[in-house]
């Protein structure tokens, strides 16, 4: 109730991040301070809502970015084999960008295709049932 008072624009504060990340696929401090500008919040309340949810992105992501589950149905199917997979197929870590600005790896929570274990999402498209063959695949339509 204290924050709603003092900050009374908060509550639309995800709507307006993902709307902002939809425009380029990440939000930039530019628009980090233009939404803390215009809504009034600060800015150091703004960067941490856009920080804390997964699916928001603070830096610049590939053209393809590539969301593979690590949750427990995923996981029991061998997710973490292929997340070392696809960082060794990109020569890049979870959380970075391909030099070339192709490729971001980002582990993420269950994607609700768990029947599909493991699965990854790339740009919201989702692939399930993976294995390092159908990573390859999908990757090389990608390069
Ligand atoms: S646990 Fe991976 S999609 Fe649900």
């Amino acid at each position: 109730m204290e924050d709603k008072e003092a900050y009374p624009d908060c509550l639309g504060l995800l709507p307006k991040l993902e709307k902002e990340q939809a425009k380029k696929g990440w939000i930039s401090e530019q628009a980090l301070k233009r939404i803390s500008k215009e809504t009034g919040i600060p800015i150091s309340r703004v960067y941490g809502v856009a920080t804390f949810y997964a699916h928001l992105h603070t830096e610049k992501q590939g053209k393809y970015i590539i969301e593979i589950c690590n949750s427990p149905s995923c996981y029991l199917n061998s997710s973490l084999n292929l997340i070392k997979f696809i960082e060794k197929e990109l020569k890049i870590k979870s959380g970075q960008t391909t030099k070339n600005g192709k490729f971001s790896i980002h582990i993420c929570s269950c994607i609700g295709c768990c029947d599909k274990a493991p699965a990854m999402m790339i740009n919201k498209k989702v692939y399930g049932n993976l294995t390092e063959e159908k990573v390859k695949k999908i990757l090389k339509k990608c390069r």
